[in-house]
């Protein structure tokens, strides 16, 4: 977690790097600090606890000025947050400063050493002891990034870091080691990031920098090179992102605009994929010519689906349409249990690697042991160039545009939709789905943006409205709630309770509707709703008859039914409806009337929607 932002050029750098953070404050914002090298050859480091409001009042009221700076947004993993430990972190004598991202795992040993030798530390951060080394290091060398360098070959663990000394006014200096960085080009002026919206404002053209890599910046001049000092060429990517996409729209939060976003992200996730070709459409999935060309598809004979919180939801809705597209079974794995479960991977199995950031910890190394024993990799990914994009032969970009706020939303329905795309593709390329049934199900993807459209125009006003407000005045002031869902509506449920228990802090979990009976039917009673996902499907009247069991239990009953189902008003309370579809494809917008219901109780109870307490947008330490 945590965001950095660094620049150098010839404007005010502390606006450019308050604004960067603004963009970078989902990564973590429990304490934001900025160095900047002054007009007087000063470093002015202003830092503090708190959320970047804070910085911003301390700032203003002694605003640094200078051309060159580096910024951070902190989540904290060592040192608790405090002043003190906020970065940027500076050396004895406050030369060198550097803001961190990632965990330095030998830090412990590291500052033994620099303290024996005399080094004061001031904070309990493992990012401090390297402003010491660089320090000792700039004792052998007058070259900054050589400095930087020779530091990192001491340092285990994963990192993005920026770095400047009031001793090289004009230099900007970062690296990456399993951590996101990114450098900005712009005209007289270079930027570095932890991800694109930090910079958007002042350049499109980006260079991800590779794990492994750093990059010595000057105003006119960019050097990327390993940290084995190998100088190293890459060509800049333009990025076309829309700035209106990074903000707000007209919402009050991250989070309802990117519900709303939906429609238009499915649309997105299917454009230039599902081509619709006159008279049926067709599906093309370039991504993965080299894979197929390679034949290593051939040798596949079970599929892994990798992922964390949200995205494993994803992957365990997906599991049942794959399985029985491509007739290979299919495994959902928890990616921070997998490694440690000496798992049965190896050519045979097609790893699929779900990270709407491509940054997480866990997904990452569990994806590294499944390309090791020699696994074909295909990374599903929101973030173009991210972590996992390097360690997949293929990548399907989910294609939603940038997802803010904390708790994932439409990174949800568009890596599904992602799934299925991959699962269509494998059933036709396998030979065990036929044509017809490939196309009905492009026709029923093409069908969804307009589907949740409609879902999310009938939660506007009308009966669904008034439903969802009563939901809400009831789960605002419950302690627990129970989610229900068989099949593919069982994770349907999971994501509903995750998303209620870490927007509004009411305590909620999924359960396999049949499960209910081995055990949380327990917790049942007048003040614990039941919100029962309970659209057409294979297992209707046993979903069902889990809701009497639970009503004659005195719960009160939310229901998320079909519209047209009239018998549901005999056992629900309370009925959310959503358009009929084919079952498979239900969940792409019953998930909405869910996540709206989690936004409305966490704006109820005064809950900070997009910045949960506790969370972080990019989850980079295991
Ligand atoms: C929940 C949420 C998290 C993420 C999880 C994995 O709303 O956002 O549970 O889904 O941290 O993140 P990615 O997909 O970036 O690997």
């Amino acid at each position: 977690m945590c965001g950095i932002v660094g620049y150098v050029g010839s404007q005010s750098a502390t606006p450019i790097l308050l604004d960067g953070l603004e963009r970078l404050e989902y990564r973590g914002y429990d304490s934001a600090g900025i160095a900047v090298i002054a007009s007087d050859g000063s470093l002015q480091v202003t830092k503090t606890k708190g959320k970047l409001a804070a910085l911003r009042e301390l700032v203003a009221s002694a605003e640094p000025v200078g051309v060159v700076g580096i910024g951070h947004t902190r989540w904290a993993t060592h040192g608790r947050p405090s002043d003190e430990n906020a970065h940027p972190h500076a050396d004895c004598h406050d030369m060198v400063t550097v803001a961190h991202n990632g965990i330095i795992e030998n830090y412990a040993t590291l500052r033994a050493e620099l303290e024996a030798s005399g080094h004061i530390l001031r904070s309990q951060t493992d990012t401090e002891a390297l402003a010491h080394m660089i320090e000792d290091e700039l004792r052998q060398t007058d070259d900054l990034a050589e400095a930087v360098r020779a530091t990192l070959a001491r340092v285990t663990g994963s990192y993005a870091i920026a770095v400047v000394s009031r001793a090289h006014p004009g230099t900007l200096v970062g690296a990456r080691m399993n951590g996101p960085l990114i450098v900005g080009l712009g005209k007289g002026e270079n930027f570095l990031a932890s991800d694109i919206p930090a910079i958007l404002r002042h350049t499109r053209e980006i260079i991800p920098l590779d794990d492994g890599e750093m990059v010595e910046l000057t105003a006119d001049s960019v050097r990327v090179m390993t940290l084995a000092g190998v100088e190293t060429r890459h060509a800049p990517t333009h990025v076309d992102w829309d700035i209106e996409a990074a903000e707000r729209g007209g919402h009050s939060h991250f989070f309802a605009k990117e519900i709303y976003e939906q429609p238009d992200a499915a649309h997105k996730a299917l454009m230039g994929r599902i081509l619709t070709r006159e008279p049926e459409p067709d599906l093309a999935l370039d991504a993965l010519d080299g894979l197929l060309a390679s034949g290593r598809l051939d040798a596949v004979r079970r599929v892994t689906l990798l992922g964390c919180g949200t995205s494993i939801h994803a992957a365990m809705i997906a599991r049942y349409a794959l399985e029985r597209w491509t007739r290979l079974p299919v495994e959902v794995a928890v990616a921070s249990e997998y490694r440690y479960a000496d798992p049965i991977v190896g050519p045979e199995t097609l790893c699929v690697a779900i990270t709407q950031s491509g940054e997480t910890a866990d997904t990452l190394a569990a994806t590294r042991l499944a390309r090791d024993a020699g696994a074909p990799v295909i990374a599903v990914t929101n973030t173009v160039g991210g972590a996992v994009t390097r360690l997949a032969d293929a990548t399907l970009y989910l294609q939603a545009g940038p997802e803010i706020s904390v708790a994932a939303t439409k990174t949800f329905v568009t890596m599904i939709l992602t799934l299925y795309l991959l699962g269509a593709w494998l059933g036709r390329q396998r030979g065990m789905l036929p044509e017809a049934e490939q196309r009905q199900i492009l026709h029923a993807l093409m069908d969804t943006p307009e589907l949740m459209r409609r879902t999310l125009e009938s939660l506007s006003e009308g009966p669904n409205a008034a439903a969802l407000s009563d939901a809400v005045t009831l789960l605002k002031d419950c302690h627990s709630a129970l989610f229900v869902g068989r099949g593919a509506g069982f994770p349907l449920a999971m994501e509903g309770a995750l998303k209620l228990k870490e927007i509004s802090y009411v305590h909620a979990e999924g359960f396999a509707a049949g499960e209910m009976k081995h055990g949380p039917i327990a917790l049942l009673d007048e003040v614990t709703p039941l919100v029962a996902i309970a659209t057409a499907s294979a297992t209707y009247e046993k979903i069902v008859s889990n809701i009497q069991e639970a009503r004659a239990r005195d719960a009160y009953v939310i229901a998320i039914a079909t519209e047209g189902d009239d018998s549901i008003h005999q056992h629900a309370d309370t009925i959310i409806t959503v358009p009929a579809a084919p079952e498979a494809f239900t969940p792409l917008f019953s998930v909405i009337p869910l996540q709206l219901l989690a936004y409305h109780t966490a704006l109820a109870r005064g809950c900070n929607v997009d910045q949960p307490r506790n969370l972080a947008k990019s989850v980079t330490v295991e």
